[in-house]
């Protein structure tokens, strides 16, 4: 089995730091503002968090810009608070992962500053740097090249234009990023959520992709996405740095990997995020279920045939909030329970988004101009003539990574109790029902039943069958039931969830009722957004 013992009875949490709680009253989340929040993650059960990007950076695109990987940005703390987060995790038993930001730096990172002042400096190889650039395409929309005026050349940037890729065929360069790993794992970490280790290798011979091309652009993640020497880079960082730590490395390999590649990767590294579950909608919006129950069990079973484990989550701070993907904000509760109930009893290690627990929603914004994110606003610069504003509003109303980076909503006071000031990032208008302090005083709010599933997986007489036991799907041509089992030598657990807003009708046989997120249920019957989980014992 993949990982540390730890790693199978782990539930994972998502932190953002800048919008997760702000101690100090300057409109931005801190590393204090999750300390002082911490006892509410032991009150919801998770015991994994996963701490998104807390270094200095210019934010051009929040944070995964580092212009120093070993220090953390004064506006969010200090190496001490870090430390302390640390220490205060382990007291309560919650494991605590950082990002590794591995494909690039920010353009301001000291690197980059020597690599472009001129064309012999000896960090000039840290980057990829090309007289002319080719066609390829960033993900962030554009060239994936820049111009450099200081020296003359282009520099590679897959993502956008402040953030230079680095040269991981470079061996000096590979030796400065594993001292980065080791310097955080020395301080304590448990592990690591590898941001775009995708794209650590990349084409070399910087040729012309011959896919088709838009404008003269071609969009070939080929070109830099899981070619095979990125291989040799993980093992050597792991038999230089991670085989000493009991710690769990988790790579995001992003929408080109199958499992053809996650087994490579799962070679040195524990697990690996893919997003194929996160996109699964029809045309009207509503969920494909058939598409969601295949990508799922694709990469269940793929793992669980190389007894590894793989972590599972609905959406993380790319993607478009839950409630408004793949729930109905109109049946909060009722929605939010059922997607709280397929994703805890899945196989591997499942991981919330902060503010999922409460059903936080898109934001409500109406103006162009509160979408912050680079890659929102590199689509208005690019749409802007030949969209209308409503037709741009109605696209980032639901593709924009802004609704991930949300103000957490705490309460129903004045910013939705997040911080003093005016957040960085406008709060979403619905805080003054979708709080935690509202729901922590319902006991049939949709934050208890995450906290009652949690507690089933983690810690009931279920919990070796929801943790460790095998998986199967629930054979349906429904297009609104998603339903699984968990099978061990003692019992099978179904969990049957209907996705969609009508009643629908199943064929199986009814066993125990164990959980049930509306209040009745009939036999044979799943009413708009019911989920059931039902136990029996051999
Ligand atoms: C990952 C991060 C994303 C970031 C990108 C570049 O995909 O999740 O937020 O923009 O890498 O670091």
């Amino acid at each position: 089995m993949t990982g540390p013992k730890w790693l199978a009875t782990s539930v994972g949490y998502e932190i953002y730091p800048r919008s997760f709680y702000d101690s100090d009253g300057d409109g931005v989340g801190d590393i204090k503002g999750i300390l002082e929040k911490i006892d509410y993650l032991s009150y919801l059960g998770v015991n994994l968090l996963w701490v998104g990007p807390f270094y200095p950076s210019p934010l051009d695109d929040n944070g995964y810009d580092v212009s120093d990987f070993k220090n953390v940005d004064p506006r969010l703390g200090t190496l001490a608070d870090i430390k302390q987060l640390i220490d205060e995790c382990h007291r309560r038993d919650i494991r605590i992962l950082f990002d590794y930001v591995m494909n690039q730096t920010s353009d301001e990172h000291p690197w980059f500053i020597e690599s472009r002042s001129s064309l012999d400096n000896k960090k000039r190889d840290y980057y990829i740097w090309s007289k002319k650039p080719n066609n390829w395409g960033s993900f962030f929309g554009g060239s994936a090249w820049n111009y450099d005026a200081q020296s003359g050349e282009y520099y590679l940037k897959i993502f956008s234009n402040k953030m230079p890729d680095i040269n991981w065929s470079n061996p000096q360069l590979r030796q400065e990023m594993f001292d980065i790993a080791q310097f955080w794992l020395d301080l304590g970490v448990d592990g690591f959520r590898m941001d775009a280790i995708a794209h650590l290798g990349k084409d070399m011979s910087l040729t012309h992709s011959r896919k088709k091309s838009e404008g003269g652009i071609s969009y070939d993640w080929s070109k830099f996405s899981n070619r095979e020497v990125l291989y040799d880079y993980l093992a050597e960082l792991k038999s230089k740095v991670f085989d000493h730590f009991d710690m769990v490395s988790i790579g995001e390999v992003g929408g080109g990997a199958k499992l053809p590649d996650a087994y490579k990767y799962t070679k040195t590294i524990d697990m690996v995020f893919n997003f194929d579950a996160v996109w699964c909608l029809n045309k009207d919006g509503s969920v494909n279920v058939p598409q969601l129950r295949e990508v799922i069990n694709y990469w269940t079973q793929g793992m669980i045939k190389k007894k590894q484990l793989l972590p599972q989550y609905w959406q993380n701070h790319d993607h478009p909030r839950l409630m408004s993907q793949y729930g109905n904000p109109a049946k909060p509760k009722a929605s939010g329970k059922m997607l709280a109930t397929i994703l805890l009893f899945l196989y591997g290690v499942p991981f919330l988004y902060n503010g999922e627990e409460i059903g936080m929603t898109n934001a409500d914004y109406q103006k162009l101009e509160d979408f912050r994110d680079v890659s929102s606003q590199n689509y208005i610069q690019m749409h802007q003539d030949s969209l209308s504003e409503a037709d741009i509003l109605a696209h980032l109303a639901k593709n924009s990574r802004d609704h991930g980076h949300l103000p957490m909503q705490w309460s129903n006071k004045k910013h939705a109790g997040f911080s003093q000031k005016t957040p960085y990032l406008k709060v979403n208008g619905n805080y003054k029902t979708v709080n935690v302090e509202s729901q922590m005083a319902d006991v049939d709010s949709l934050l208890n039943y995450y906290r009652t599933c949690i507690d089933l997986r983690i810690n009931s007489q279920y919990s070796d069958v929801l943790t460790m036991g095998d998986f199967k799907l629930v054979e349906t041509d429904s297009n609104e039931i998603f339903g699984y089992q968990r099978e061990n030598k003692d019992m099978i657990i179904t969990v049957l969830a209907n996705m969609h807003d009508k009643t629908v009708s199943y064929q199986l046989g009814d066993d125990n009722l164990i959980l049930n997120n509306l209040e009745s249920h009939t036999p044979g019957q799943l009413d708009p957004y019911q989920s059931i989980v039902m136990v029996r014992q051999k």
